[in-house]
């Protein structure tokens, strides 16, 4: 149990988050498969990125960590080999299913397992297109759901159009397809995170994008390259919404990853009213990065539609605290994909906002939420969810007597420092 006190004066002051979870799973797979020795910088200490880390070693790629890096020793895709045992996903999604991609054009039998959560969340999504493409995965009970045995083999290259925005699913496909016979291409309803595209190229790779499609030549070998992993936009965003709801805050997150495929959330608080400026911008390994000075302020609602959906899915969380907090209503729609990450975050969050006296309509698909000046102190649930419970932190520091978080280990998975970096700008 962790009690979040109410903040007594403004925050201030200058921190970083940890690398880009999203990137950091990328740049380990794509190093473990690339040929030749290349080395991440500023990989986030995560679980979930941890357990990226230990299915490549399981898989026979030799890495280990030196200093502020991780050094991994690719041999090129058939390098991998039968692990001998279960691999162990934990709570990352996107363990499973990018791993899923790679494992589909390998020549073995490999399982993939997954905490309770993981073994909730769909996996039709990927088992569909991978199996077009010729792989063959069987799921428990054959419902979709993890563990999940990956039959690999020689894949075609397929044309396939997703059904809902998926980096994720995205992913797979490109993976699987960069390891197939001919072409594969895919289209997205609305653009979803680019950091495989992006970084694919950095290693060699032959992609090209056009708007919502992605074209992938099958065949390609990989080269050996450095990353640097960008401070996580998903994770200052706790912090940008902390400070812009506390009237006098002035706080700089350094560092950020702020590629446009995933900074809805900072155009949502500047149209809620939110003051936030963007200095030193620039691009790192064709990313692009800056420093967030994020000043406080009061809000007001807003409707925030299926547009931003894909740009800002994993913020929607802490935006509902933003909600919560400005003057109005704030509605989310066209989010029902929501109901399907760590947790079901629309009835999560829902509920936690409804411990802490907020008025919330719950909807299949999103959520109306009457903003209030301030929030009653209270016990609230977080589902073992590091990002209901990082957002429920947040809530207690404009709550009248403090929050109590039922669990709060699980911010660990994406952001092992975060009641730390809390402390330090109080
Ligand atoms: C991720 C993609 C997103 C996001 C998840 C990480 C990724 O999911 O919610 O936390 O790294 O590709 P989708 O696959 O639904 O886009």
């Amino acid at each position: 149990m962790t009690r979040i006190e109410e903040a007594k004066r403004p925050l201030r002051g200058e921190l970083t988050v940890p690398g880009d979870k999203s990137i950091g799973h990328r740049a380990v797979i794509l190093g473990s498969v690339a040929e030749g020795e290349s080395r991440v910088f500023n990989l986030s200490g995560g679980e979930d990125n941890r357990r990226t880390v230990q299915a490549f070693k399981d898989l026979g790629v030799e890495m280990r960590e030196e200093g502020q890096s991780l050094r991994i020793q690719g041999r090129g895709w058939n390098a991998l080999t039968d692990p001998g045992r279960v691999i162990d996903c934990g709570n990352s999604g996107t363990t499973m299913r990018l791993l899923s991609g790679v494992l589909a054009a390998r020549p073995f039998v490999s399982v993939l397992d997954g905490d309770a959560s993981l073994r909730q969340r769909p996996m039709r999504r990927i088992i569909e297109p991978l199996g077009k493409m010729g792989a063959e995965i069987v799921s428990r009970n054959g419902k979709g759901l993890a563990p999940l045995e990956i039959r690999g083999g020689i894949l075609q290259g397929i044309r396939y159009t997703l059904p809902v925005a998926s980096a994720q699913v995205k992913s797979a496909v490109l993976l699987a397809g960069l390891q197939a016979k001919g072409e594969t291409w895919l289209e997205e309803p609305q653009k979803s995170r680019d950091h495989t595209e992006l970084m694919a190229r950095a290693f060699g790779a032959r992609i090209s994008v056009e708007g919502r499609a992605v074209l992938v030549e099958g065949g390609q070998s990989l080269k050996a390259t450095d990353v640097h992993v960008p401070g996580d936009l998903s994770s200052a965003a706790f912090f940008i919404v902390a400070a812009v709801l506390i009237p006098g805050s002035e706080v700089v997150i350094r560092s950020v990853g702020c590629n446009p495929t995933r900074s809805g959330v900072v155009e949502i608080l500047m149209r809620m009213g939110a003051r936030i400026e963007f200095l030193n911008q620039r691009i790192e390994a064709g990313e692009p990065v800056a420093d967030l000075r994020v000043f406080g302020g009061r809000l007001r609602g807003v409707d925030v539609g299926p547009e931003m959906v894909a740009r800002s899915i994993d913020e929607y969380p802490v935006l509902s605290v933003a909600g919560a907090l400005a003057e109005g209503v704030t509605t989310i729609s066209g989010a029902r994909e929501l109901r399907y990450k760590e947790s079901d975050r629309i009835a999560a969050m829902a509920q936690g906002l409804r411990r802490l006296g907020v008025e919330v309509e719950e909807r299949e698909d999103g959520m109306a939420i009457h903003g209030k000046e301030r929030l009653n102190g209270n016990r609230v649930e977080t589902y073992g969810d590091h990002r209901v419970a990082m957002a429920l932190a947040i809530a207690g520091l404009s709550s009248d007597g403090g929050v109590e978080l039922d669990d709060s280990d699980c911010v660990g998975i994406s952001f092992p420092g975060f009641f730390a970096s809390l402390e330090k700008c109080r």
